[in-house]
Order: structure tokens, then C-alpha cells, then sequence
């Protein structure tokens, strides 16, 4: 289980405070969803999470715990740096900077993974392949052969979703990840999500998109801010928020009547 405890974060520089005092729980299996205007801090949350940020730059405090083990903690860096990218994995928000420019998408997958042997490497580039295909990614081939400036964001986005579904990690943080596809393949992608939920596989999902939220998420964490204004069942702030800022978000979110039929 991931839990999340008064997790704030501030631009050192400037000392501006850009994500305040969150706290949320991911058990083991479930899906939560950060949802909110951009600006509010949920990718910010999510690389904190991931270790991402430099520390030099923006000071994070708080307690980021991964099955009661402080990943925020300096003593613990070494264990942390084994399960994330590995345990918990982040599909992030611009797959255009999660590749190199410079080299072809085969080799970089060469050096992401420990392939041993013959088997291993056959084994891998077939279940890539299906992965793929089930991606809508018909020429595993010719992808494999491209550099990434040869291929679209959105098929970017989903070689990168293949990537962190073969390392088969316990937790995915999904960012905005049907953001720069069409609708098909938002469809598409969204139906494998909801395989990799129906194996046990937790998530946060990072979105501002009410329909994805109702089809995936268990719970919602309603951000603005930096901060977290409503907290809970999917179902419940949909159809019934509390917050006056949820009320304007889901009164004017026009998947809204998809929303209320989760
Ligand atoms: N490296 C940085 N230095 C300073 N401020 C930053 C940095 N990265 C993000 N911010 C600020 O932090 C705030 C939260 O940004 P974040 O990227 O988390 O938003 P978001 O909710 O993911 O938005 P979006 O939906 O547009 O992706 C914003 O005000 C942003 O300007
Ligand atoms: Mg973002």
C-alpha cells in the first residue's frame, strides 16, 4: 500500500507552495484518481512520488510511505531507488521527454530491460508485440526501427503504457495518458487499464477527465491548488459533492451524465 501523509511542496527559490498538505491512501488493488484544473499540482504530486523532483530546486516534506517504508527519507534512498521504476511505475504526462532523441526506440528498450538469452529476449518482443496490437500499434517492426521524433505523441504514449505494463509493477501512476489520443484509442486504452485492475494492480490516475475517472477509479482526490478540497467514493463526488468548486467542476464536465452511470 502507497500512503500519502501532509505531503507538501515548495520552489525553494521563491518559496512558493505548490502542493499543500495532501494526504491520501492507494491500497493494495485499488484505483485512485487525482483529478483537478491544470495548475493544481497533480503531476507535481506524482513526481514527488516517483522521486522525480530535484531536491536541490523544490523541497518536499511529509511522509510518502510504500508498504511502511519512508520513501522520503535520505537513509532509505537505496531500497527506493529499487522499487521505483520498478514496483511503481509513472506512464508520464509528455511522452515526447520520457524518450531519447537520439536513439531508436528498440535500443532504448535494450537498455530498460535486463533481457538474458535468447528465450528471454523472444519471450519479451512477443509479449510486446501483443501489447501493442492490443494498443492499436499494428507494426511493432517498424516501431521498433523509429526513433521517437519519427512517431506521434500518442504513439509514444502507448509504446511508453506497453513499457511500464511489461515490467509489471504493483502500483502504475498513469499521467494524463489519454490526453493526446483520439477517441478509439482513448477506448482502447482505458479497456487495458481496466484489465491491469481486474489483476490486483493499483493505480493513480491523473486526469481531469470525469469519464475516466468514473470508469476506473475507486476513489477521487478533487484538487485546486496545491491542495486536496474533496476526498472520496467515485460515485459519491460525482453525483453528490460537497465542495462548491466540485459542484462547478462536475456541473460543467460534459461527460457528466457517463460519470453518474458508473
Ligand atoms: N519545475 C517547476 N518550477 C516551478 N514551478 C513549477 C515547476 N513545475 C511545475 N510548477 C508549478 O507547479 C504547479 C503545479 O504544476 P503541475 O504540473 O503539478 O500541474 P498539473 O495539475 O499537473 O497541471 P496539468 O493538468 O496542466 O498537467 C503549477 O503552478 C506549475 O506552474
Ligand atoms: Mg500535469
Amino acid at each position: 500500500m502507497l500512503a500519502v501523509k501532509d505531503v507538501s511542496i515548495t520552489i525553494r527559490e521563491s518559496k512558493k507552495e505548490i502542493v499543500r498538505n495532501i494526504s491520501f491512501d492507494v491500497p493494495d488493488g485499488t484505483v485512485i484518481g487525482l483529478i483537478g484544473e491544470s495548475g493544481s499540482g497533480k503531476s507535481m504530486t506524482s513526481k514527488c512520488i516517483m522521486g522525480l523532483l530535484n531536491k536541490r530546486i523544490i523541497g518536499q516534506q511529509g511522509s510518502i510511505q510504500w508498504n511502511g517504508l519512508e520513501l522520503l527519507d535520505k537513509r532509505n534512498a537505496k531500497a527506493a531507488k529499487n522499487i521505483l521504476g520498478n514496483e511503481i511505475c509513472m506512464i508520464l504526462q509528455n511522452p515526447m521527454t520520457a524518450f531519447s532523441p537520439v536513439l531508436k526506440i528498440a535500443t532504448q528498450l535494450e537498455m530498460g530491460f535486463t533481457l538474458k538469452g535468447r528465450l528471454a529476449r523472444q519471450y519479451f518482443y512477443t509479449q510486446l508485440d501483443v501489447l501493442l496490437k492490443k494498443l492499436s500499434l499494428n507494426d511493432t517492426k517498424k516501431i521498433l526501427n523509429s526513433y521517437p521524433h519519427e512517431l506521434s505523441g500518442g504513439m509514444l504514449q502507448r509504446i511508453m503504457i506497453a513499457i511500464t505494463l511489461l515490467k509489471r509493477p504493483e502500483l502504475i501512476i498513469a499521467d494524463e495518458i489519454t490526453t493526446a489520443v483520439d477517441a478509439a484509442t482513448e477506448y482502447q486504452i482505458l479497456y487495458e487499464l481496466e484489465n491491469i485492475k481486474k489483476n490486483g494492480v493499483s493505480m493513480i490516475v491523473v486526469t481531469h477527465d470525469f469519464g475516466v475517472a468514473a470508469r476506473l477509479c475507486d476513489n477521487v482526490a478533487v484538487m485546486k491548488d496545491g491542495r486536496i478540497l474533496e476526498y472520496g467514493r467515485t460515485r459519491m463526488v460525482l453525483s453528490n459533492p460537497q465542495n462548491e468548486y466540485t459542484k462547478t467542476l462536475v456541473s460543467s464536465c460534459i461527460l457528466f451524465e457517463g460519470a453518474r452511470a458508473c
